[in-house]
């Protein structure tokens, strides 16, 4: 097919298979890219939401294989950070037009980190008009059913990759099927679902990444986040190669294929991109494909704790400067600040 022709019929959505997305793939990059900022801009407008993601804990009771805090690093100072100074957090950042706070950690069992999560996520909705999204892992539904019902607004949690047997490699904690039923059991509460997956895991194959594509589609998900597979030293993977490190073009191919299936989708420019592509990476992200930008809040003290892969940026910087520094971003690019919550703009 053509590449105008595969542009066209591209653009009646739900007809792609696993083979239409990898015919994206071979696009000319350009094409590819100036189509899906098409889309977004369609879509999604000109608006970039900000939201500040804090690191609010890295105790973390599991061991996948990729992540800098899994358990079995004991290189890495356990922390969790206090109630008062998250809400201290989340009070500056209404004042930088940081609409909703992001507040991940690792993923512990059900216990008293719960109740202090509950209690955090109801004061932010009392005190504050910040949108609240959690990231916390796999929890159990009572769990997920008491945030939401203490105001939680929305709720990330990536499947990482749709191959079963790849999933199970990658996790000895977790199967693919239990993920994917935590993400039905928060559609359920009535949570904006978020999820998504590393971009070129060893093992990944073409085919491998389309269908985490059609599987974020197929989800109907609210928010998709995809970054690189970037090899951590003190994981099992150190060492391994993306796998498309010899085209790492592939990454904002993924993201502009990823808008062009998910036209509905917020999407942001994820933190790793900047990671391979120093002060750079975001932005080309933004510009081919997404729509929202995640600056750094965790106090900077933290930082150096939550290496989930190396080269992490912002390590030196704290909440106020990722703050100016995203915000300057947008501009500079020509885009604008999103107001408002930015909530899930699907209809369902
Ligand atoms: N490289 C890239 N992304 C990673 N993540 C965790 N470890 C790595 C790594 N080594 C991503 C996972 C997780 C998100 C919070 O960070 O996709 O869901
Ligand atoms: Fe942290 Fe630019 S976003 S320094």
């Amino acid at each position: 097919m053509s590449t105008a022709a595969l542009l066209k019929e591209i653009s009646d959505g739900d007809v792609f298979d696993r083979a239409a997305v990898k015919a994206l793939f071979d696009l000319p990059r350009e094409d590819l890219f100036a189509r899906a900022d098409a889309v977004r801009k369609d879509n999604m407008g000109d608006e970039v939401f900000l939201r500040g993601i804090v690191e609010f804990s890295n105790v973390c009771a599991n061991d996948c294989l990729y992540c800098g805090i899994r358990k079995s690093n004991h290189d890495v100072r356990r922390y969790r950070i206090e109630e008062e100074e998250i809400l201290e957090v989340a009070h500056r950042m209404e004042g930088w037009q940081q609409t909703t706070i992001v507040l991940q950690s690792g993923e512990v069992a059900a216990d008293k980190e719960d109740e202090r999560i509950e209690r955090i996520i109801r004061r932010i909705k009392t005190e504050t008009r910040l949108a609240v999204t959690m990231s916390a892992g796999n929890r159990p539904h009572d769990t997920y059913a008491r945030w939401r019902a203490a105001g939680m607004d929305r709720y990330l949690l990536r499947f990482e990759t749709s191959d079963p047997d790849l999933f199970a490699f990658l996790h000895p904690d977790c199967d693919l099927e239990e993920r994917i039923g935590c993400l039905k059991d928060l559609r359920g509460l009535g949570v904006q679902v978020g999820s998504g997956f590393m971009i070129g895991v060893p093992g990944e194959t073409s085919d491998i990444l389309a269908d985490n594509i059609l599987l974020c589609r197929d989800l109907d998900l609210d928010m998709i986040g995809i970054g690189p597979f970037i090899a951590h030293p003190d994981t099992p993977l150190a060492g391994q190669a993306n796998a498309y490190a010899g085209d790492t073009d592939m990454f904002f191919a993924a993201v502009a294929a990823l808008r062009i299936v998910n036209p509905k989708a917020h999407i942001p420019a994820t933190t790793a991109f900047d990671a391979i592509f120093p002060h750079a990476g975001r932005d080309l992200v933004l510009q081919r494909g997404a729509n929202v930008f995640m600056p750094n809040a965790t106090p900077g003290r933290f930082r150096k704790n939550y290496m989930l892969y190396p080269d992490k940026p912002c390590v030196d910087e704290d909440d106020h400067q990722c703050s100016g520094c995203a915000a300057a971003r947008v501009w500079s690019i020509g885009r604008v600040i999103g107001q408002g919550p930015g909530h899930s703009i699907k209809v369902r």
